[in-house]
């Protein structure tokens, strides 16, 4: 079955990585607004989107913040989106008591708060608008692969991840009736900006999926299940998080973070 075709979409942190790559990935019929900090990278987004025939929508707004947010529903709304994509996200890898107060609460902001407030504001005009039109909306949140299990030394991030992860999950139930399909996105090392950004090691940058691959994946997955996390091995991973102790789990999820992602390692 081929992937569904939106009327209206916003992506949120589409100036880099996974979210660029899902707003590319969208075809040229879907509207689209794209959010993120960077007004030069939107803008160069936004001329590409164009030239491939996408009606777009830049907006610079900061998620960490209520104005931010204010802004991008009041735009989002008024363009009467049918599909939200909350992608913007950061993380922050090292020791807890090493890390940067303001950081760590800016990770909250973006990586929980815009998500609940986005999501809590623009759902029930994406349903009605949906019931009303005989369609379908969309949610698609980016959780992660950490999301499954505690992560010593990635311990905020892992959390807001997991509030993403269960806060879809429990989503897709509570909807189940109403003409909306929501998926939980979670990829393992993808490669995009994040791990720089996060401070992690060398080892974190050859490996993982390219962001194209995970933004086709997600947008066929869409609809089709509640959760997709991308790549064998990485649901090998999540499926063991399940049935492991977590406890043991926390041991061992973060022997081998420390190991692969330890700065400058
Ligand atoms: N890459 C991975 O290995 C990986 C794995 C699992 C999950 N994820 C998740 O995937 C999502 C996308 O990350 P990525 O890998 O594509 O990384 P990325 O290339 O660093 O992109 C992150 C995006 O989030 C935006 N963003 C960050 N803070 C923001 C803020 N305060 N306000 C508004 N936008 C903000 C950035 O925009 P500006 O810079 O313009 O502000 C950027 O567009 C995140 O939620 C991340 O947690 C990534």
């Amino acid at each position: 079955m081929a992937a569904r075709v939106f009327a209206s979409a916003l992506v949120t942190g589409a100036s880099s990585g996974i979210g660029a790559a899902l707003a590319r990935a969208l075809p040229a019929t879907t509207r689209l607004l794209v959010t993120g900090r960077d007004r030069d990278r939107l803008a160069a987004l936004a001329a590409g989107l164009d030239a491939a025939g996408h009606e777009v929508e830049a907006l610079a707004a900061d998620l960490a913040t209520d104005a931010g947010r204010a802004a991008v529903i009041t735009r989002a709304e008024a363009r009467a989106i049918d599909l939200l994509v909350n992608n913007a996200g950061f993380g922050r890898f090292g020791p807890y008591l090493e890390s940067d107060p303001r950081v760590e609460r800016e990770m909250v902001e973006v990586n929980v708060t815009a998500v609940a407030a986005l999501t809590r504001a623009l759902l029930p005009g994406m349903i009605a608008r949906a019931r009303g039109g005989g369609t379908r909306a969309g949610l698609i949140v980016v959780a992660s692969t950490v999301a499954f299990a505690p992560a010593p030394f990635f311990a905020t991030y892992a959390a807001t991840k997991a509030f993403d992860l269960h806060f879809s999950e429990a989503l897709a139930v509570e909807l189940a009736d109403e003409p909306i399909d929501v998926l939980a996105l979670c990829p393992g090392a993808t490669r995009t900006e994040f791990q720089r950004r996060a401070g992690m090691g060398g080892g974190a940058r050859p490996r993982g999926h390219t962001a194209e691959e995970v933004a086709a994946r997600a947008l066929a997955a869409l609809g089709k299940k509640p959760v997709l996390v991308v790549g064998a091995r990485n649901r090998l991973a999540a499926f063991a998080a399940r049935l492991l102790p977590r406890a043991a789990m926390a041991r061992l999820s973060g022997r081998v973070l420390w190991r692969r992602y330890r700065p400058g390692g």
